[in-house]
Formats: structure tokens, C-alpha cells, sequence
């Protein structure tokens, strides 16, 4: 299967995508074929360069409207013909011209437990709360933010010492390995998204 991964980041769930193709090239069932960015001079994009790939950036600022921006953002997506579209720390909202062309096969990972924390501060929000536990989730994107249809979750601890940042470096840790594992299965099998059910084969 043929990936693009979406970054606005530092790209570690990228890198740990390249990583684990690397090293099981074959038996991964999937490779990166591209990597978009809404912005540039970030590492997402120095990761992507460095494994030698394609990349495309599309700065919502260089467009007369979010609407065109999205449209954009979709042809240079669709010039690489990805079969799936998986969207890690990229922090723009996909609109209708996009998923009009990869609903159903476009994933994103979110640093909390969906339904709880969505938006763009997930581990913020959880730590304020002061849930005990939070976590991260790897979903199917719709046409809301992080409401899409669940595949699979992993669970993080809160410590009483946690900030932000330390709580937001362990649930990474679980992300990328899920993420991985979630995408290589998505790669290697078919899949039906039935309501909010999804099943892999
Ligand atoms: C990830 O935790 C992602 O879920 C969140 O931001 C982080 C991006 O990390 N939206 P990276 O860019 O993959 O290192």
C-alpha cells in the first residue's frame, strides 16, 4: 500500500512509521510514498527528506480561503496516489474537498482518549481535569474534529508529577507503536468502516 503522512511537527509517529518499514520492508505491506506539511522548517519535514521522499507543503496563508487551501492540500495529496492517507500531528483541520477524495482511508492519532479531549490541547485538557488515566487513539477522519470512527486505543497513566510535556513524551511512546501496528494492519488487510464500528479482516 502506498502512504502519505501529514506532519506539522517534530514527526516522531513519521519516523516510527519509516522505521518499522525499514525494517521490515516486505512483510510491512505498506510504504511512504510522501510527506505533507501545513508549514515549513519543521523536523517532520527534515525526517521526510532525510529518508529521501517526496515532500509537498501547503501554507493556509498562501490561499484566499481555508476552502482553497483544502483543495489544494487534496491535489498534491492526490498526484502521489495513496491508498491510505494516515495524518500524525498534523494540526489543520481536513475539509470536504479532501475527504471527499480520502474519507474512509485517512487516519489520524490523537493524544487522548476519543471521545474525551479533542482538539488540539488533548493532553492539556486531560491533565486539568486530572483524569488518572488518558491515552491515545487512533481514528478514521470524518468531516468533525478527532470524531471519526475509533480503531484501536492505548492507555497512559497519569503521575502525580506529570506536566504537559512529560505526560504528552509517554503517551507518544504508545501512540507510535500503536499507530504503527494500526496502519501496517490497515496495509496488509482489508478493512470496513460500518457506522462507528470498524472492522479489520
Ligand atoms: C502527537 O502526539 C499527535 O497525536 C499530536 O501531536 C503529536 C505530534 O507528534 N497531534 P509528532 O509530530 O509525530 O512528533
Amino acid at each position: 500500500a502506498r502512504i502519505i503522512v501529514l506532519v506539522s511537527g517534530s514527526g516522531t509517529n513519521l519516523q516510527a512509521l519509516l522505521d518499522a518499514i525499514a525494517a521490515d520492508p516486505d512483510g510491512y505491506g505498506a510504504r511512504v510514498v510522501a510527506v505533507g506539511a501545513d508549514r515549513e522548517g519543521i523536523a517532520g519535514l527534515e525526517r521526510a527528506e532525510r529518508a529521501g521522499l517526496p515532500v509537498f507543503v501547503r501554507r493556509v496563508q498562501d490561499f484566499a480561503s481555508r476552502d482553497a487551501w483544502d483543495a489544494a492540500l487534496a491535489e498534491a495529496t492526490a498526484a502521489y496516489e495513496p491508498d491510505l492517507v494516515v495524518s500524525a500531528g498534523f494540526m489543520k483541520i481536513l475539509g470536504k474537498h479532501f475527504l471527499a477524495r480520502f474519507g474512509g482511508r485517512t487516519v489520524n492519532t490523537h493524544p487522548a482518549l476519543l471521545p474525551s479531549f479533542p482538539g488540539a490541547h488533548g493532553v492539556r485538557d486531560a491533565l486539568a481535569y486530572g483524569v488518572r488515566v488518558t491515552g491515545c487513539t487512533v481514528h478514521f477522519v470524518d468531516e468533525g474534529v478527532d470524531t471519526g470512527p475509533i480503531i484501536a486505543q492505548g492507555v497512559v497513566e497519569v503521575r502525580d508529577e506529570d506536566d504537559e510535556t512529560a505526560l504528552h513524551e509517554r503517551i507518544k511512546e504508545v501512540e507510535r507503536s500503536l499507530l504503527v501496528e494500526v496502519v501496517g494492519r490497515l496495509a496488509r488487510h482489508g478493512y470496513r468502516i460500518e457506522g462507528r464500528k470498524v472492522r479489520i479482516s
